[in-house]
């Protein structure tokens, strides 16, 4: 078998949540290139449709399922949803979230539904989603979790407590699965994307791409290929870990100006 055969995820099922858009929408487009045939969640239809007509217009089949990740209800119906639909689920992508809760405020104006808010979306979603496919994956002895964490998961970031919190924990999530399921063929991984900005135009001239390493944004496209081979074969040996793939940036320590840390008092 070749390496790149060995890439192939050709009758598997990939999950991907929030997978109508930017990211997610990218690893799902790369996992049906690969071969997965894909389910997509999310919230709103209209733009898990779009991604439903990409990966068909691929010859893959994929299945639509509404579900807000912060509902353990919904998460679990939407998980029997898809192994009821596409008859079974190889692999799981916790990406659904984002840093909306508390945009703007600083620590002692963030409320408690802030903070609730902004966890939930990003930590307790992942963990509510690999709970609810454990079962599955342990009765079959093989199941792939790729958590989507941060850049600001691994350095923190400034007024941005909830979401940087949420996504450290990914990486531990992350480690503590793979440590729990290992002997049950399970294996979880966890990408730390940095400044992937998908409604920049990247050849517009910014400021901001100064203070990035690579002196450019990622393009949505560049996540997806790191998440094929994650779910692979290839990275049959791969638990418990995490990939930044941010040009440089944590490397260089240079950090995006809105959250720079600024010395302060
Ligand atoms: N883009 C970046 O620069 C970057 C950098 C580091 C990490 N990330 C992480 O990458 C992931 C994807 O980000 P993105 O930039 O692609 O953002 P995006 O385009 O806003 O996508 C987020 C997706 O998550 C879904 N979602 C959010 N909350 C949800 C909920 N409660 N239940 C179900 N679905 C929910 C959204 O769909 P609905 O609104 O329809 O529910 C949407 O499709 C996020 O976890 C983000 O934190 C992004």
């Amino acid at each position: 078998m070749s390496v790149l055969d060995r890439l192939r995820l050709d009758g598997k099922v990939a999950l991907v949540t929030g997978g109508g858009s930017g990211l997610g929408q990218a690893i799902a487009l790369a996992m049906a290139d690969a071969g997965a045939d894909i389910a997509v969640s999310g919230r709103r239809l209209e733009p898990l449709q779009e991604t439903q007509r990409i990966v068909e217009a691929k010859g893959r089949r994929c299945l639509l399922t509404q579900a807000d990740v912060t509902d353990s209800a919904q998460v679990n119906r939407m998980v029997a949803e898809v192994i009821a639909g596409l008859g079974r689920l190889d692999i799981l992508v916790n990406n659904a979230g984002g840093g909306g809760a508390g945009a703007g405020k600083t620590m002692t104006e963030f409320t408690d539904e802030d903070w609730h808010e902004g966890i939930n979306a990003n930590l307790t979603s992942a963990f509510f989603c690999s709970r609810a496919v454990v079962n599955h994956f342990a009765e079959r002895g093989s199941g792939r979790v790729i958590n989507i964490s941060s850049g600001q998961g691994y350095r923190g970031g400034r007024n941005n407590f909830m979401y940087a919190v949420a996504k450290g924990g990914m990486i531990q999530l992350t480690k503590t699965y793979a440590m729990t399921f290992a002997r049950n063929g399970i294996r979880s991984t966890c990408i730390a994307p940095g400044w992937f900005p998908h409604f920049m135009d990247p050849d517009q001239p910014s400021s901001r791409l100064e203070l990035q390493a690579a002196g450019r944004i990622g393009l949505t496209y560049e996540i997806g290929p790191l998440a094929v081979f994650l779910a692979s074969e290839a990275a049959d040996y791969m638990s418990g870990e995490t990939v930044l793939i941010d040009g440089g940036a944590i490397a260089g320590g240079i950090l995006p100006a809105t959250i720079v840390p600024v010395a302060e008092g």
